[in-house]
């Protein structure tokens, strides 16, 4: 696909068909997170490829609950046609999508990184730079991401076993895509909330 094509077509994906994704695929889509950009070269992205059956159980109970928590601010604005529409998002796919990747920031331990005196959450935008390598290799080859962060992301680190210093930045389902929403972020095509035109660029 030609950048542009790539750009225009990742979507956050929900819906997924039961084809499994080839290793390849992943491999690919892994090698293009680890080609990102990171502060101080620190390339900080860690991932855990969730397998078991019990872990994606709980992950989704952790949805479950965060989802709950989500929908009652949603109640509190008192808007029922909005509450309502809240209600029926589709908003993960964890137990639906061939293959569930959570994602992490380690924290370095030795005192110094380049670029990350008194910005610590640079780190983290790093591996969001890889998630976004990630999602639009997976594009590319023709497979979708969804990203989830309604978990309570303390309880999915212990859950997982990872190491103390790796902070959590989601979890994200993978497979082929069911549907394109019509090419359009499912939010809007919901009915949820429209795209902006242009990005807002202010001149000083
Ligand atoms: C940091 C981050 C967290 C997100 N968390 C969720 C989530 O928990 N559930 C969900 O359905 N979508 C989630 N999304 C997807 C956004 O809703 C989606 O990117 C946005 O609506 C635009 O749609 P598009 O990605 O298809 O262009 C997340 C996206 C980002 C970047």
């Amino acid at each position: 696909m030609e950048l542009e094509e790539c750009l225009k077509a990742r979507r956050d994906t929900r819906h997924f068909l039961p084809d499994p994704v080839p290793q390849q695929v992943l491999n690919k889509a892994l090698a293009a997170a680890h080609m990102a950009p990171s502060v101080g070269l620190s390339e900080p992205w860690r991932f855990v490829s969730v397998e078991s059956a019990e872990n994606r159980t709980f992950i989704k109970k952790l949805f479950n609950e965060a989802r709950q928590k989500a929908q009652k601010q949603v109640a509190d604005e008192q808007d029922e046609a909005r509450s309502d529409l809240h209600q029926s998002l589709k908003l993960e796919a964890i137990l639906d999508a061939p293959v569930g990747l959570a994602v992490f920031c380690e924290l370095p331990s030795e005192n110094y990184t380049i670029g990350v005196i008194g910005t610590p959450q640079t780190l983290m935008w790093s591996v969001a730079c890889a998630i976004q390598n990630l999602w639009l290799s997976l594009t590319d080859q023709g497979y979708g991401a969804g990203w989830v962060s309604i978990l309570d992301f303390e309880q999915l680190k212990k859950e997982l076993d990872v190491p103390e210093a790796w902070l959590p930045l989601g979890y994200l389902c993978i497979g082929k895509p069911a549907t394109d929403y019509d090419k359009k972020p499912m939010l809007q095509n919901q009915g949820w909330k429209q795209r902006t035109p242009e990005p807002i660029v202010l001149k000083r």
